[in-house]
């Protein structure tokens, strides 16, 4: 069965985490991911976080997956030279260096333009074009600056950024759908085009309920805040609202038998308003269905403080999977605060191919996290990430071209580093 993206060459010029998970997911479609990287050093990530000495992260690995990878020391001539002739190759760069180290590298996008008209140029940077255009970034700087971080964690506390990647990862995901879109425009255009994704404007895009709210706070508080019900005024902000539920339907993370020593013993439990009368008979309160102050989801606003308790109440009698079974039979929507262990231990989860295991020949086996994307007619397949310069050889003969002699001419240039069996021939 072919891939999705068969046929398309990547040359990915990217590091730490937000390019290399748009890259990591077209190389799971199908396309054939070139990692270009530093002779001697490679991707940062490789040495960061090491759980095993001399040995590739699993920060490294698991951004990685199904790539190839190519040293090139892109500031020296020979090294210029092999590059440009990647972009001629190749379908799409992509890139997240610092603002500017691209054009110090003489790879404008006129240049490229000029070098290879179809080529499809992607960036993610920290910011857009603005005051801080030229700024540098990192993950929780991007979820501080898009919104995230003032809108998550408790009123009373500090601003919060969450465990979940959105700046890096999720900028990753726009930029890989921002890529598909630009070749799939270039199959009746013909031309590439440049494709930017600024880290601040995905996590905005992934916050946008919260300007949302923003702007209904103009029109008066926010009703299905917790706060609301505790009768706190708003401010002239969004404020942040622990685990309120986002949406219209009020929920909270509530406690479950084994709280008091199990730091995820928690359900989260939703108020869905169809099934407010199963809810009631559940905990126990079947008058509520019908009280003035409980019988609608307006009503309840006001109440929801008492209404939780009382359903913390009954959820503090039973392990979170066993209030899940009970729950889910009535069809309430609640969910188990599952830990990181409980969830590389679901079998589900590895059966579906969402959990992988992999094996790397100088780190042995580990679990990754597979594609979440699954296509009917293109099943992806989860292989390891390089060794840092592993296919240079390969690239420049089956990618570029070049004979035996023109290999090892280069690699007597300093250009690709020490690459066995290159610079002997
Ligand atoms: N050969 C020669 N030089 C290379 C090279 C190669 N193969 N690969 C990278 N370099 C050079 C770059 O050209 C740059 O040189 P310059 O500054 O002299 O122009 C240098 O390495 C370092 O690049 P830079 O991007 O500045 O790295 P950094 O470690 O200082 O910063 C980030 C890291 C992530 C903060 C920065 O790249 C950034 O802001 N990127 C955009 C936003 C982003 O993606 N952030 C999230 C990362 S998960």
């Amino acid at each position: 069965m072919s891939k999705a993206l068969d046929g398309v060459k990547i040359l990915d010029f990217t590091h730490v985490q937000s390019g290399p998970t748009c890259t990591q997911l077209l190389a799971w479609f199908g396309a054939d991911v070139i990692k270009v990287e530093r002779p001697g050093i490679g991707d940062a990530t490789r040495e960061q976080l090491q759980d095993i000495p001399d040995v590739d992260s699993l920060y490294f690995t698991m951004l990685n997956h199904n790539k190839r990878s190519i040293t090139l020391d892109t500031k020296t001539p020979t090294g210029i030279e092999v590059m440009w002739r990647l972009v001629k190759e190749c379908d799409v760069l992509v890139e997240n260096f610092a603002p500017g180290a691209l054009d110090r590298m003489g790879l404008t996008w006129e240049a490229i333009q000029a070098a290879n008209p179809r080529m499809i140029l992607a960036s993610v940077k920290g910011f857009g074009p603005g005051a801080y255009e030229d700024c540098k970034v990192y993950e929780n700087v991007a979820q501080c600056v898009g919104g995230a971080a003032s809108t998550t964690g408790f009123r009373t506390g500090l601003p919060m950024v969450s465990g979940a990647q959105i700046g890096d990862s999720g900028t990753g995901l726009h930029l890989a759908l921002g890529i598909v879109t630009a070749l799939f425009h270039r199959t009746h255009s013909g031309l590439g085009q440049r494709v930017d994704c600024a880290m601040q404007d995905s996590v905005l895009n992934l916050c946008r309920v919260k300007l949302r709210d923003q702007q209904r706070l103009e029109r008066g508080p926010l009703r299905e805040y917790s706060q609301f019900g505790e009768g706190i005024p708003f401010g002239d902000s969004v404020p942040r609202a622990g685990n309120d539920s986002g949406g219209g339907q009020p929920g909270r993370i509530l406690k479950c038998k084994g709280w008091e020593t199990d730091p995820n013993a928690y359900l989260y439990f939703i108020t869905q308003g169809p099934v407010w009368a199963k809810i009631c008979d559940v905990i126990g309160e079947p008058t509520w269905k019908t009280h003035p102050d409980y019988a609608t989801p307006k009503a309840r606003l006001p109440h929801l403080n008492e209404i939780f308790t009382r359903i913390e109440a009954w959820t503090m009698s039973k392990t979170k999977f066993e209030a899940m079974e009970v729950l889910n039979e009535l069809h309430i929507p609640c969910g188990p605060i599952l830990s990181m262990k409980e969830i590389a231990e679901d079998e589900a989860l590895r059966a579906s191919g969402t959990l992988v295991e992999v094996d790397h020949p100088t780190r042995g086996p580990y679990l990754t996290v597979g594609n979440p994307i699954k296509l009917s007619a293109s099943p992806c397949e989860v292989t390891r990430s390089p060794l840092l310069g592993e296919h240079t050889a390969e690239i420049l003969r089956d990618v570029l071209g070049y004979s035996d002699g023109e290999c090892a001419a280069i690699a007597r240039s300093g250009a690709t580093g020490a690459v066995p069996g290159l610079a002997a021939e």
